[in-house]
């Protein structure tokens, strides 16, 4: 049974620790979770957009973001791949190096330097192993300062994206990486959040850096609810938020707003709208 949360969401911190990926895909992949290939485009056009040589994915993972942005690979691609029955037979050390070749096999030429940070270690080795971080990071900024590697390495990161990390990081860890960058040319920030977390305390703590935030109009699901309960949780934490469930999360799904951060000569150029539909 998927254990429950305080906030009523069902937790999965048992699949976000293992060395290799296979667990995570084969127990999201009932609830249809896709706020990852939902972000695949969008990441990539916002990448375009700031011209990013280097991004940092927070909340990184085993580097699924990174995988979408780097490799010519869709969400889809890895729930099949991890499930196939070769490779569900490899030993975590073999899955490694087979994914590693897998993975580069795949690689765009034009790919950005991708960086990612999670409290997840063996999820960040597993991203740095396979090739799909550059740079990657165990470490919490929500209960203390990024360590001397990782302030080194973020301070030329033109975008930060995030999904599936907001309620499990806050404006701490933002305003932590923040202190690490360059103030005079902060990095985007590109962040899918559940509508049952405000993401208002980031964006406050970007508008201090320079940044403006905008909300797009149009939402995208992020995976269905596995219970009855949590879905009753979800609608009320939106309902107390002032926001409809109608359309939205009574129709059994999570929903994310996109939220896009940058600086104010920057703002509105594409419409957030565009970088999200395209
Ligand atoms: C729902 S998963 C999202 C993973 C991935 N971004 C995706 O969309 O599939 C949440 C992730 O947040 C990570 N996490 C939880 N607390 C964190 C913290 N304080 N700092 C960084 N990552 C954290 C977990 O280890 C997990 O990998």
């Amino acid at each position: 049974m998927t254990p429950t949360r305080t906030d009523g969401k069902a937790g999965f911190d048992h699949i976000y620790d293992e060395p290799d990926p296979r667990d995570y895909f084969r127990t999201l992949r009932p609830t249809e979770y896709q706020i990852p290939a939902q972000a695949q485009p969008v990441f990539r056009r916002t990448v375009d957009a700031c011209d990013a040589g280097s991004v940092l994915d927070v909340c990184c993972s085993y580097g699924i973001n990174s995988a979408l942005l780097r490799c010519d690979v869709t969400l889809d691609d890895l729930y099949d791949h991890y499930a196939d029955d070769d490779v569900a037979e490899l030993s975590p050390d073999r899955l490694v190096a087979a994914d590693r070749a897998w993975f580069a096999e795949r690689t765009r030429p034009e790919a950005p330097r991708t960086l990612g940070l999670d409290v997840a270690s063996n999820a960040v080795a597993y991203g740095r192993a396979v090739g799909l971080l550059d740079g990657g990071w165990a470490e919490d900024l929500e209960s203390g300062d990024p360590s001397a590697d990782l302030s080194d390495q973020i301070a030329d990161v033109d975008l930060v994206t995030i999904t599936g990390g907001i309620g499990y990081v806050s404006e701490r860890t933002f305003d932590r990486l923040f202190d690490q960058m360059p103030p005079e040319q902060p990095p985007w920030v590109a962040a899918f959040c559940l509508r049952t977390y405000p993401y208002d305390g980031v964006a406050e703590s970007l508008a201090q850096r320079g940044l403006v935030t905008e909300q797009s109009s149009a939402t995208v699901p992020q995976r269905r609810f596995v219970s009855v309960d949590e879905q009753n949780a979800a609608v009320e934490a939106v309902r107390e938020r002032g926001l409809d469930s109608a359309g939205r999360e009574d129709t059994g799904w999570y929903h994310c707003d996109f939220f896009l951060s940058r600086p104010e000569q920057q703002a509105g150029t594409p419409p957030v709208d565009d970088l999200l539909t395209g």
